[in-house]
């Protein structure tokens, strides 16, 4: 008796457990620290747990002959408050994915296809760098800059998993570059020759 009662009790107590098992986001809501507010469970369905948006080759035709194609919480709703996310990632020969950070999450790199070289710069200045080939794995610790880059012949995919649901990404060339930074202010911070930062502001379409 005691037993079935226990039984009971358990039950009883995990039944309203399904409403704190996910908080698919309702993007219409504000994105606050904590993410988005839920959508209603409800009109939850198999529908907000599946992305289909990584299954196409990302275009590669611009000037870092790459594409990252996002599957964060604003593509992936469902996402929403779980501590995770991925992006995928395609290089042609020669591709790179310039200097840059996710201020919200570490990044594990999955290779899947064509060699990549990958690296990032600890807060010591440290720098790891490994050439990765189909299959390999490497972590980019949270907030530190790092770069990815295609060093075969041929064309290279690799996919990113993020402990954040929103990782943010901050590429260092478009925040110098292609912002209104004024070019005096960022002669001044980078010491960069300012014949230098007018090209690449030409370039990358900076103003200021
Ligand atoms: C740059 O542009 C943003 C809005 O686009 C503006 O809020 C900011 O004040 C501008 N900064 C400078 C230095 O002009």
């Amino acid at each position: 008796m005691l037993h079935i009662l226990f039984l009971l009790s358990l039950l009883l107590s995990t039944s309203h457990a399904s409403v704190n098992d996910f908080c698919v986001a309702d993007l219409k809501g504000p994105d606050g620290p904590s993410g988005y507010p839920c959508k209603p469970p409800a009109k939850v369905t198999t529908h907000d747990f599946v992305y289909a948006g990584l299954a196409a080759e990302g275009s590669t035709s611009n000037i870092i002959n790459a594409a990252v194609t996002p599957a964060f919480v604003a593509q992936f709703p469902g996402l929403n408050g779980l501590g995770l996310s991925a992006a995928r990632l395609d290089l042609a020969p020669g591709g790179v994915i310039p200097l840059h950070t996710h201020p919200g999450a570490s990044e594990l790199l999955i290779v899947t296809e064509g060699l990549v070289t990958a690296g990032f710069i600890a807060s010591d200045n440290s720098v790891y760098v490994k050439k990765l080939s189909k299959g390999q794995l490497f972590i980019l610790p949270q907030g530190l800059l790092h770069f990815q880059l295609s060093y075969g012949k041929s064309k290279a995919v690799a996919y990113a998993v993020f402990s954040s649901s929103n990782p943010g990404l901050q590429i260092l060339d478009f925040a110098l570059f292609a912002s209104n930074f004024s070019s005096s202010l960022i002669t001044q911070t980078t010491f960069l020759d300012p014949e230098q930062v007018k090209k690449l502001k030409s370039v990358l379409g900076g103003s200021g």
